[in-house]
């Protein structure tokens, strides 16, 4: 549990506060967390941020729609599958249920938007997510591994291409 006292909120990032978000996870690389901010000013989705005590500790990028990866767009109907991504909690609020707080939030807007389903891909080397899932009722839909890349700039501006070994895991709504 969160500490008493400490309130944990759920909500969705404000253009004013980019700039926290960048010190707060990704100090010095910005890139991250304007693409999630774009995302949901395109109005594909909600870039959900944890707060306790106005403090930014947690976030997940809910797109109303997703994965575009073959592997998965291959063998189910993503159009009313919404999509959780690029899920962290920061080290010292782990394991006190603040991504659990974000992904039910998340399943609740996503329903309300029409969404029949939610997915996620978790890195086959993450058992801990995987397992934090799991106990939400997400399903491994047996689609096998894939590999996932995106690019990024680092602190020096060098693009870069980083990739991991996923799965993908679904819910109903
Ligand atoms: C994966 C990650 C987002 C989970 O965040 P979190 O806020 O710690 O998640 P929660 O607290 O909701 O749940 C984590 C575990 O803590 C447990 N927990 C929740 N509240 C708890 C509490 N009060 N006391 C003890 N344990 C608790 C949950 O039951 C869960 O256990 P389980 O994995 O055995 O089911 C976080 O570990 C992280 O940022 N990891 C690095 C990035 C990453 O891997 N992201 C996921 C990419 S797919």
């Amino acid at each position: 549990m969160i500490k008493e006292g400490f309130h944990l909120e759920i909500e969705a990032a404000k253009e004013s506060q980019l700039d926290l978000l960048v010190s707060q996870f990704s100090p010095g690389n910005p890139m991250f967390q304007y693409n999630r901010y774009n995302v949901q000013k395109n109005g594909d989705g909600l870039y959900l941020i944890a707060w306790i005590n106005r403090i930014p500790i947690g976030h997940f990028l809910l797109r109303w729609s997703g994965p575009q990866d073959a592997p998965v767009t291959n063998n189910i109907d993503i159009n009313q599958n919404a999509f959780l991504e690029a899920g962290l909690t920061i080290d010292e609020y782990r394991r006190m249920g603040v991504a659990t707080a974000i992904i039910l939030e998340g399943e609740r807007l996503s329903k309300e938007k029409g969404c029949t389903h939610i997915g996620l891909e978790v890195g086959v080397e993450n058992p801990e997510a995987k397992r934090l899932y799991e106990r939400l009722g997400y399903k491994d839909w047996g689609y096998g591994e894939f590999e996932i890349s995106w690019e990024y700039i680092d602190h020096n501006g060098n693009k870069g291409i980083d990739s991991e070994i996923v799965i993908f895991m679904q819910k109903s709504l």
